[in-house]
């Protein structure tokens, strides 16, 4: 019988504090267990994410979320292969949380640490939802990013598109706030677009008529912002669903004509979409079509996976700690940038003084 490898997986990245844990045997992965403990309300106070009080809320319910999912499964070095952490990008003093709760458990329990990058959880939330295919084209779209990525094989990345300014979920939540509602706005704004003509006002599409496969965002928030200045506050009310919808559509069309361009630029077998902003009813709909263009199936994320989640990231992990990501405790920093590219190495073994060497060098040099 083939071995089991199980990962106990932690991401405090932004606003979500969660804990999985996963399995697989041979290409059978399951997940024994996952919890979150989420922060939205807290930070729906100061209509954004403050670092240190996001770190705050993790120091309060890493240990408890810790020693529940350790007391039900009995968790010890004998039952964990490795301890699996998002060491970035994301908030420092948030992931900082996540990566020393992960340094201390490995070196109770002398295991090895798997880091895992933010973006490649998003991407394999969606990869996994079907027979796995490579060449794989990923667009993650969350509140810190928006990302198209071409895939060759598990874990080799390369990032071919990007935003140059906010992320989509940052526009959303952006434009969400303009229009009064709470943070994170994202999908009330959605909800509030329903009944709305997305024809009803021409909002820009940034970026769309090029070659080029970046994006940007930040003229379109602006573009409603002038907008809403020129309207009474009468005028707002009765439009507001309108406005909602003809901003959501922008987004959604020039999300969906950079995913046509790098489909005609990158072979792929298969499109993954994830993050957040992937619960867009809107955009799922408009990516569909995309596929269907292109013969090619979607793999979107499901709805229960497209927030930040813990169980993405174990198993990340699994498919890593196969091929030798496993890193000693005294290794791991948490990194608010950092390259997914990096991650593409196979060789993050830190067991031997060189590859240690090596794996010090890029990280100073990120
Ligand atoms: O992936 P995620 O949970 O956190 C990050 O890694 O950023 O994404 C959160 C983002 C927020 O900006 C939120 O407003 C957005 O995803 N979001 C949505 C929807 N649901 C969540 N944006 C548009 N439509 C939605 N239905
Ligand atoms: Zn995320």
């Amino acid at each position: 019988m083939t071995k089991k490898t199980t990962i106990l997986a932690i991401e405090t990245s932004c606003d979500e504090t969660a804990l999985a844990l996963v399995q697989k045997q041979a290409d059978e992965i399951s997940v024994l267990d996952s919890r979150l403990a989420s922060q939205v309300n807290v930070h729906a106070l100061t209509g954004g994410v403050v670092p240190n009080i996001a770190a705050r809320e993790h120091a309060t319910a890493l240990p408890i979320l810790l020693k529940d999912m350790i007391d039900q499964h009995n968790l010890s070095a004998k039952s964990i292969d490795a301890v699996a952490v998002t060491v970035g990008p994301g908030l420092q003093p948030a992931l900082a949380m996540g990566v020393t709760t992960a340094r201390t458990l490995a070196f109770a329990w002398q295991k090895p640490i798997v880091p895992v990058h933010h973006i490649e959880g998003h991407i394999y939330s969606a990869l996994l939802q079907g027979e796995i295919m490579f060449p794989a084209l990923a667009l993650i779209v969350s509140g810190g990013h928006t990302l198209l990525i071409h895939m060759t094989n598990h874990l080799q990345y390369r990032v071919v598109g990007s935003t140059r300014d906010d992320a989509a979920g940052e526009v959303f939540d952006k434009v969400a706030r303009l229009l009064g509602l709470a943070y994170p706005g994202g999908s009330a704004l959605s909800r509030l677009a329903e009944p709305g003509k997305a024809e009803a006002f021409s909002f820009p599409r940034p970026m769309i008529h090029g070659y080029d496969l970046d994006m940007s965002f930040s003229g379109l928030k602006t573009a409603v912002l002038y907008q809403l200045q020129k309207m009474t506050a009468t005028e707002i009310t009765a439009q507001k669903a309108d406005l909602a919808a003809s901003f959501q559509q922008a987004i959604v069309d020039t999300l969906t004509t950079k995913v046509k361009k790098a489909l005609e630029r990158y072979p792929a077998r298969v499109l993954l979409v994830a993050g957040g902003v992937a619960a867009n009813e809107k955009l799922r709909q408009a990516l569909q079509t995309v596929a269907h263009g292109h013969h090619l199936p979607l793999r979107l994320a499901p709805l229960s996976l497209c927030g930040d989640n813990a169980i993405m990231i174990g198993q990340v992990a699994l498919f890593a700690f196969e091929r030798g990501r496993q890193n000693r405790w005294q290794d791991i920093d948490a990194q608010a940038r950092i390259d997914l590219s990096l991650f593409s190495r196979h060789d993050w073994r830190s067991d031997s003084t060189a590859d240690s060497e090596q794996n010090r060098t890029t990280k100073l040099s990120t």
